[in-house]
């Protein structure tokens, strides 16, 4: 059984569904403090199965002890933490706390069940601000605020436990922007109050809900001056967790990788295709540069297909149109 944290929120409950398709055996875990309960009766309809499912917060070391207990789990794909990262600046304990406690106490219960496979949620923003393009994995790491610490810090714990002890198998997934649904438009991005990434609040304007979108510096040296990032359809990233766990079960062989297209595509890009695939006008202005954002941002995607033999299958319009019927459908998330 593959325990899956942070289950129900937006990439743990696409990647739900591409375990089950993968023939895994499942057991999600989620306190949903960014999550709704109602993802799970999604999910029963998707994978028409009742998910086995417990409610827990994995910086209790204690519930994190029963769920292994209960279960025989042979490896973890641990999602569970905060990301915001404007809240992670007001808020560096309760980051630090949740994300590496709940790293901790997860690695800590497997330890304890010799359970020795584990996928870690990192992302592309350990690479600072990138001094090259496209990033590959050895560039130079540097967090710029303390979610992304929680990241390096995180990684350099997992680095530490496989010196330390040779027999773990450990992935550090380093995301890009992951965007898109689930092509159903059952399960998709359900963010709380105001979106704090691009897609989301562009589908919130196109639905009406917003009245437009501020792009945030056209000064960038970019081909059309806004910002460039490397969009990654989520199911393409559910797929990748399946092939990094493949990875470690089999060759029982420690990795970290980027997952991301290798393509970068500016915020008028994302706005035109999002126009296109909705139907409905995208109304934007342009405000000044926000602090901190770099110009552009892609990844060198080729260690993930020669050693995982993964690689993203959809392109932008996609990304829009599945992300649109999610919206269309359920125009207030999860709690419509
Ligand atoms: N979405 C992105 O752009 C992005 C990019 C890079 C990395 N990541 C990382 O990927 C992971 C998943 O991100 P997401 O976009 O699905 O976020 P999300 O907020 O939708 O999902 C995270 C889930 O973890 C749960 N959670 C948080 N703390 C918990 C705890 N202590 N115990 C139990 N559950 C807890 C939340 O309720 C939520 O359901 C995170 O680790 C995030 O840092 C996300």
């Amino acid at each position: 059984m593959i325990l899956l944290t942070g289950a129900t929120g937006y990439i743990g409950s696409h990647t739900w569904l591409a375990l089950l398709a993968a023939g895994h055996r499942v057991l999600g875990v989620d306190d949903f403090s960014n999550s709704s309960p109602r993802v799970l009766e999604r999910l029963r309809t998707l994978a028409g199965e009742e998910p086995r499912f417990e409610r827990a917060n994995v910086a209790d070391a204690a519930a994190v002890e029963g769920l292994f207990a209960r279960h025989p789990i042979r490896a973890v794909v641990h999602f569970a933490a905060l990301k915001a990262v404007a809240d992670s600046t007001r808020r560096p304990l309760a980051y630090y706390a949740n994300n590496l406690g709940g790293l901790l106490s997860v690695c800590q219960a497997m330890q304890r069940h010799d359970c020795r496979s584990l996928v870690f949620s990192s992302s592309a923003t350990v690479y600072g601000r990138p001094e090259r393009l496209p990033i590959r994995e050895d560039a130079p790491l540097a967090a710029t605020n303390p979610y992304g610490s929680t990241k390096l810090m995180g990684e350099q714990i997992l680095r530490d436990l496989q010196a330390s002890e040779p027999g773990w198998a450990l992935a550090c997934l380093r995301y890009f922007n992951p965007v898109g649904a689930h092509e159903s438009g059952l399960i998709g991005e359900d963010p709380r109050g105001t979106p704090n990434n691009l897609m989301p609040y562009v589908a919130q304007v196109a639905i009406g809900r917003r009245p437009q979108l501020q792009v945030f510096g056209n000064d960038y040296a970019t081909h059309d001056g806004t910002g460039v990032r490397d969009y990654l359809h989520v199911c393409d990233l559910a797929d990748g967790h399946v092939a990094a766990l493949r990875h470690l079960l089999d060759a029982r062989e420690s990795i970290t990788v980027n997952l991301g297209t290798g393509k970068g595509h500016s915020v008028l890009e994302v706005v035109r295709a999002y126009a296109e695939a909705s139907g409905r006008p995208v109304p934007y202005t342009f405000a000044p540069r926000r602090a901190g954002d770099v110009d552009a941002c892609y990844a060198d995607a080729t260690l993930a297909r020669e050693r995982l033999h993964w690689q993203a299958r959809h392109g932008l319009p996609r990304m829009c149109e599945d992300s649109w019927r999610w919206q269309r459908n359920n125009p207030q998330g999860f709690e419509a």
